[in-house]
Parts: C-alpha cells; structure tokens; sequence
C-alpha cells in the first residue's frame, strides 16, 4: 500500500483521496481552505457526491486519511502527491495554471528538505506542454533538484464524472498516463493494477492532449446530437428517436474507422448529404452551426494538403490514389481529384497511380473514371505501376493506402518528397522528406 498526498480537496481530490484511502492507502488531502480540511477531519464531505459522505465517514474513522494545510507535513509523510487543484479559464480562454504553478512550487520547497524519493503527479487539466513547461521548472527551482532524477514526475488525467465519481473511479473507461522516470511510472501502474482497464502508457504531453481530447469529443457529440434535434424537430420529427435508432448502429455510425486523422471526406454520398441537411435546416429555419463548421473544416484540410505540396516547391508530383477511397474506382467528390485539379491549375504536372481507376480504364468500362469532372485529361495522366509513378515524379502525394505501395513508398521517402494523407505504415514519423498530413 501506498501513502499519497492529494493536493486540492475539490471535485477530483476529494474522490481521489476517499476512493484511495478506501482501497486502504494511506492519505493525506492538502488544502488551503480551512472549511475544507476541517469537513475532512470532521469525517465529512466538502461536496455532494453518490457514496461520498459514507465513504470519507468510514475512512476517516479508519484513520486513513487526514486534511491538512501543512505542505511540508503531507511531503515528508507520503511518498507521491496528486496535484488535483483547479485549472479554470484565463479571460483570454488559455487555461489558467496559477493553481498548479502555485502548488508545484509549495510541493518543490518541501522536497528541497526531504532525502527520500518522492514523485509528483499531475491530475488536473492542463494543455500539452504545461507540464514540462510549468511544472518541472517550477518544482525544479523551488527544491533546487533535477526532475526524473532526484524526484518522479507525472501526468494522469482523471477521467470521472460528477454524480458518478466513485463508480468511475473503479470502473474507468479509460486510463492514460506519462511519468518521467521508473519510479512513476511502476507506481502508476500498480495502482490501476486491479482494475479492469487498459493502461496507456505514453509520454507527458500525449497524456496531456487524450484528457482535452476526450473532453472536446464529448463535447462536440452533444452538440451534433442538439443540432440533429434541432433540425429534426423543425421537420416535425423527433430527433432523440432519430439519435437513438442511429446510436444502435456500431458497425458504421459509432465506428472507431472514422476517427483516425487523415485526409478530407468526399465521395458520392457525405458531401452531398451534409449539403442537403444544411439546406433543410436552413428552409426550416435552423442554423447548423456544426453542419457550417463541418462543411469549412473538410474544405480546410484539402487547403492543407495542397498548401504541403506546394511548399516543396515541386512541380512535378507523382498521386497514389485518385478515386475517393482506396478499393473502389468511384471519383464522384473525391478530395484527391479536387486537390488534383486544383495543383494542376497551379501549373503543377500530375502522374497518377490508381489500379481501380487505371483497370476501369484499360478495360474500356463504360464508366470508367466515374464521377470525375474535374479533371479533364485524368485517362492521360494514368500510369499502370507504383515504379513508373516514382519514375516519373519529383514528390509522392499518398492519397489512398494500398497494401503492395507501402514498401516501395518507404524506400521512395527516403529520396523524394512524401507527402502521406493515410499514414501507410504507423510506425514513420514525420521527419525529413517524409511528412504525414495530421501526424
Ligand atoms: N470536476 C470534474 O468532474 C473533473 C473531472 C476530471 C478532471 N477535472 C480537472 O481536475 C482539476 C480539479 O478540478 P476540480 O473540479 O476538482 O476543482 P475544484 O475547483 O473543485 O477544486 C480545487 C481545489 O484546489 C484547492 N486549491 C487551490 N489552490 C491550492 C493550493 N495552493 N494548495 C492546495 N489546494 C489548493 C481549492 O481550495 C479547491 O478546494 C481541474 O483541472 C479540472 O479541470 C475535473
């Protein structure tokens, strides 16, 4: 069993340090608002939270976990801190890390005087690069040590819900965290040990960005499901059957396939159906702000990759991938052909290696290149290989992943310009010729 002190005895400290000292670590809880700390030795709660009162009564009672102001104390008796403190807004929407910096720096002065090993983990929201950038230096001034080696460092974000919190807490639905050093990171793991839960293990700022991630996601489902609504009851329907029929679909509408970075959407059907709820929206009076928002990010990331092209500066530029998805040879709103066209437009010569659309036409299909209205010459700029397209190109748009490229497209990265919209192959990284779109 571990003894770990809790920093901040607010929504998260206060399950944190209750759910701990339940699990029969040893806690102290540290704040400095004496109401707080007098409620926790009280054996009572601060807040209204299902199961806390009893749990804290319990616990307290147990002897297992005390409040104090005292930093210095709550160091020199634990062997990790949770630093739970809030991170409001700043007026200018940035996060506010006054609390964390505060703290970091109380909990550096107390290391300065403490020989044992101690780690610091951070719990409270803060953007990635807050804690290498604040936290470190600030714990590293104040004790006068060095990070990662005189004392631990971490990052992991806590993922409850209030109303929920203790229920949340041992049963996670996901648990993500960095640490500086060893110590950290076994002590990390050994406490989510018991629980039924992947752990991610990662570095500090990758764990910074999941929690805003996590959070903005589940921010931007409620406002589709608002607007969905919104539309839905304009056209005299109801839009939480709707969002409930379409929730039942896990195969395709709640799909892990559709949330990987990449390239813009098109093809034959989600440009022109998003087009059309807008316009039903607005007939009926509704303004899709999200639906707007959708329509404008998708052009933005064709502007991306055009905008990488074109700062290499080449003008000639071999595509694997034309059609809107690998696996088919169907062009109708391809992002690929647009972004095509629009480099061609731009005076930029354009070879393209596509076997569904190159075997449609050299098999004289009736429709072969389907869909395609915008490139005018695309049956003449069709090469029949991935060797020819190299050959001929002076960099590599990867536009569509197809298996039998990715070898031939490694060893091209290291000599020509790749500009990859799909990631072939997760282990690259973007460095030196090769550059990913949104990696
Ligand atoms: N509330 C949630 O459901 C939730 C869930 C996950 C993550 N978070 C994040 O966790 C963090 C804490 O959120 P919260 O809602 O628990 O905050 P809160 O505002 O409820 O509590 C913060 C506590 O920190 C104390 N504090 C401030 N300065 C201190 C100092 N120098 N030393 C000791 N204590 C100090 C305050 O007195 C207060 O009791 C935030 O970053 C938040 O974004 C919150």
């Amino acid at each position: 069993m571990a003894r770990v002190s809790v920093f901040g005895i607010g929504y998260v400290g206060v399950v944190s340090a209750a759910c701990l000292a339940s699990d029969g670590h040893d806690v102290i809880a540290v704040d400095v608002d004496p109401r707080k700390i007098k409620e926790i030795n009280d054996g009572l709660s601060p807040i209204v939270e299902n199961g806390l009162d009893d749990l804290i009564a319990r616990v307290v009672k147990a002897g297992k976990l005390t409040a104090t102001d005292d930093v210095q104390y709550a160091i020199d008796n634990t062997d990790a801190s949770f630093v739970c403190v809030g991170t409001p807004s700043a007026p200018d929407g940035s996060v506010s890390l006054t609390h964390v910096e505060g703290v970091c720096r109380n909990i550096g002065k107390a290391l300065a005087s403490k020989s044992a090993y101690h780690s610091v983990v951070i719990r409270s929201t803060i953007v990635p690069g807050s804690t290498e950038g604040t936290c470190i230096p600030s714990l590293q001034e104040a004790s006068g040590k060095l990070a990662g080696r005189d004392f631990g460092v971490g990052y992991y974000p806590e993922f409850l819900r209030e109303s929920t919190a203790i229920e949340d807490y041992y049963d996670p639905g996901l648990i993500v965290f960095g640490s500086m050093d060893k110590p950290t990171d076994d002590f990390l793991t050994a406490l989510n040990s018991g629980l039924d839960c992947r752990i991610h293990t990662v570095d500090l700022r990758t764990a910074e960005m999941v929690k805003y991630t996590s959070n903005t996601w589940r921010a931007v489902k409620v406002t589709f499901a608002n607007e969905i609504g919104n539309i839905a009851k304009a056209s005299g329907l109801d839009g939480q059957t709707v969002m409930e029929i379409l929730c039942s679909d896990e195969k395709i509408a709640i799909s892990r396939y559709f949330m990987r970075p990449g390239f813009a959407f098109g093809g034959s059907c989600l440009p022109k159906d998003v087009r059309a709820l807008k316009h039903l929206a607005a007939e009926t009076g509704v303004n899709a702000h999200l639906l707007n928002a959708v329509v404008e990010a998708n052009e933005a990331q064709i502007q991306r990759a055009q905008d990488m092209i074109e700062a290499s500066g080449v003008k000639q530029v071999g595509f694997v991938g034309i059609s809107f998805k690998p696996g088919t040879d169907d062009l109708r709103e391809s992002p690929l052909a647009e972004l095509a066209a629009r480099l061609i437009k731009k005076g930029v010569d354009i070879d393209i290696y596509d076997p569904y659309v190159y075997e449609a036409f050299a098999a004289n299909n009736s429709s072969s290149g389907r869909g395609n209205d915008v490139i005018p010459d695309l049956k003449e700029r069709m090469v029949a290989d991935i060797d020819t397209l190299i050959g001929n190109s002076g960099a590599i748009l990867v536009g569509n992943y197809y298996k039998n490229t990715v070898v031939t497209l490694e060893k091209a990265s290291k000599t020509l310009p790749v500009v990859d919209l799909t990631r072939m192959n997760r282990a690259m990284k973007s460095e030196g010729r090769y550059q990913g779109i949104c990696w």
